[in-house]
């Protein structure tokens, strides 16, 4: 089985990138072959400095591999580093119907917060089909927010295999369900657009801050409060064990507990899993051949997978020879 997920550089990672995706990717690395790159290509059409490109691709693997990537299992690789993926794109493109990418959420969703619409914001997804079928993908672990985008991708690979024959596998995104939206300080699904993220490489005095700042609602110290609705909770039971979890939701029902204190609780939990997650980069940043070493080597992999790809697509529709 072959598992391939790709991430934007477009901004520091932060909690809901780690349990929505990082995490679900790093736990299907064990069930079988996996892909993972930096979608540099797509950060693009937002990053438009060559500097901070570079810088947050760089940033981006420095996260990965202190998260636990693992690169004998997982191809960790930049998405410039395999041109191949847009000459697919422009096959693909031709078998795409345009109502189809008309309709796809996350460009919708830009036009309307008034982000100017470029053309590679509106082909941004057959791009993305191009990073999925480029490699034979079964499984697509990805956010909710890019389940659209999957169903897409299979749009495309079914109507240029029933055009041209059979030359992709169709793929399945993997959402997992119990961390789908992780919440913001706000409450708002976590993102860097909303600056309501707890990043994960940030400063620990500036985290316990931001922390502090988690809404809440006003019921007294002494009453007993719901941890369902909690946003403090929803983020600690994320990282908990489930005997904390447990202890804390109790807590939060017998009443007598302020919020002051779950979020004393949250940032220590935090601290624990993060701290040496933290100290991995570090030594890692320190390390940069290293980590040019794994880039250079998973792109390889990567690219020895799409060549072949594109040697059939290019056949099925007759650019080459059979
Ligand atoms: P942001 O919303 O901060 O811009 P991205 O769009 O770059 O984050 O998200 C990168 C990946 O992390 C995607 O797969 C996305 O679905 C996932 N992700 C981002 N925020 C969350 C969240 N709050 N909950 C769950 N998954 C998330
Ligand atoms: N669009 C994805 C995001 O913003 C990143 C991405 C690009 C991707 N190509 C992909 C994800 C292929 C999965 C598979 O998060």
């Amino acid at each position: 089985m072959r598992i391939l997920s790709g991430i934007q550089p477009s901004g520091n990672l932060h909690l809901g990138n780690y349990f929505g995706m990082i995490r679900p990717a790093l736990e299907l690395q064990e069930r079988g072959e996996s892909f993972l790159f930096i979608a540099n290509y797509h950060a693009m059409t937002t990053v438009t400095d060559a500097a901070r490109l570079r810088g947050l691709t760089r940033d981006m693997a420095l996260g990965y591999l202190a998260c636990g990537l693992d690169p004998q299992r997982t191809a960790l690789f930049r998405q410039g580093d395999v041109p191949e993926v847009h000459e697919l794109a422009w096959l693909l493109s031709c078998v795409t119907p345009m109502g189809l990418l008309e309709r796809c959420h996350s460009y919708k969703d830009k036009i309307a917060r008034g982000i100017a619409a470029n053309h590679a914001l509106f082909a941004y997804p057959v791009l993305m089909a191009a990073d999925i079928l480029a490699y034979q993908s079964d499984i697509v672990p990805v956010g909710r927010d890019q389940k659209q985008h999957v169903e897409v991708t299979r749009d495309i690979a079914i109507k240029f295999n029933n055009t041209y024959g059979e030359v992709f596998k169709i793929p399945e995104s993997s959402i997992r369900e119990d961390v789908a939206v992780v919440p913001g300080l706000d409450g708002q699904k976590m993102s860097k657009s909303y600056d309501n993220t707890i990043e994960l490489f940030g400063d620990m005095k500036e985290t316990k801050a931001r922390v502090m700042r988690i809404v809440t609602d006003s019921t007294p110290l002494e009453d007993p409060k719901d941890p369902a609705q909690c946003n403090i909770f929803a983020l600690y039971k994320l990282i908990a064990t489930e005997a904390e979890r447990d202890e804390l939701a109790a807590r939060y029902r017998a009443g007598g507990m302020g919020y002051g204190h779950a979020k004393k609780a949250l940032f220590e939990i935090f601290q624990r899993e993060f701290e040496p997650i933290q100290k991995r980069r570090a030594e890692l940043a320190a390390n940069m051949d290293y980590v040019e070493g794994v880039l250079r080597g998973g792109a390889e992999r990567a690219r020895a997978e799409a060549v072949k790809t594109l040697d059939a697509a290019r056949k099925a529709v007759g650019i080459t020879g059979a």
